[in-house]
């Protein structure tokens, strides 16, 4: 049995998936009700519905769920009101053949399954958000009456990146050897509605094959789904690298990207295997990984390496 994480909030959500894979439960539990005790939170404000608004104030919420024994994998991307929303893609990666749905109909879903509903409950967050929207609109006006021109709209972007946007990942292999990834985020902060990163994306976010391990990425999702980070990575190990190498053959990719646009875009990547774990960052000096094995009598935390 192993477990891996990344973050500080990562030790809380391994400490439960621990639990449960003790207690007998499969990955995809420990999975699941690990990332719960983060998207439940409410001092976590880049996850769950306490997390950041998009721009108009609402919070839209990504998270996605595979197993490594079935290669099922499902996403939820732009969800409003799902309290838990890595349990609405464990449901429809179990209960549906889909692979990534999005806003309204992920909300109906959510209701048809009896999935628990609430309201975002952060007041001061949609103060932030009116403030930065104001804020953007500005730099809209000022840059360009027409709209989204580019060099308008990437100014708006290197804002929106500057703000966290820790992710919650987790991947855990149960007594079976079952491999299981999944992620969970409120996304980029005050991010333009409709807006979907990584972590509601397989391959992207997060990937998990039985025959050789699993990856979940944090950061800005672009990157990620860019470079399809987790599937990359995944395959990587089944070319015999570590997950160390891995880690550092993908976020060496995605620096590439970041230099030949000269934007520091943060990302980070833990990589597993029914033995061993490795991570990488890159722009994210204090990127830690979270790493529990079997025999272990706690979870542990460590920093990863960094890349710039
Ligand atoms: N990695 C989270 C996001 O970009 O939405």
């Amino acid at each position: 049995m192993l477990v891996a994480s990344y973050h500080d909030f990562g030790v809380k959500a391994a400490r439960k998936a621990v639990e449960v894979l003790l207690k007998g439960g499969s990955a995809l539990d420990a999975v699941e009700m690990g990332i719960r005790e983060i998207e439940g939170d409410p001092n976590v404000r880049s996850v769950g519905l306490n997390g950041y608004p998009n721009w108009l104030g609402e919070v839209e919420l990504d998270a996605g769920i595979m197993d490594g024994k079935t290669l099922k994998a499902c996403g939820v991307a732009a969800v409003k009101y799902v309290k838990y929303p890595i349990t609405l893609a464990r449901r429809l990666l179990e209960e549906s053949p889909h692979v990534l749905i999005v806003g309204e109909g992920a909300l109906k879903l959510a209701k048809a399954l009896g999935v628990e509903l609430a309201s975002t409950t952060s007041s001061k967050h949609s103060q932030e958000a009116k403030a930065k929207k104001e804020e953007l609109l500005r730099a809209i006006e000022k840059g360009e009456l027409t709209g989204y021109r580019k060099e308008v709209y990437m100014k708006i972007y290197r804002l929106m990146t500057k703000v966290s946007h820790e992710t919650i990942g987790v991947i855990a292999v149960d007594s079976w050897n079952n491999i299981v990834a999944g992620t969970s985020t409120s996304g980029l902060a005050f991010k333009v509605p409709g807006r979907v990163g990584d972590s509601a994306v397989v391959g992207a976010g997060f990937y998990a094959d039985n025959k050789y391990g699993a990856a979940i990425c944090t950061g800005v999702g672009e990157v990620a789904l860019r470079t399809l980070a987790a599937f990359h990575a995944v395959r990587l190990l089944a070319e015999n690298y570590t997950p160390q190498e891995v880690a550092e053959i993908v976020i060496e990719r995605a620096l590439a990207i970041a230099e030949q646009e000269g934007i520091e875009y943060r990302l980070g990547i833990v990589v597993a295997n029914r033995f061993s774990v490795g991570a990488a960052s890159m722009n994210w000096r204090d990127f830690k990984y979270v790493y529990w094995k079997e025999g272990m009598k706690e979870v542990t935390i460590s920093p990863a390496k960094t890349l710039t």
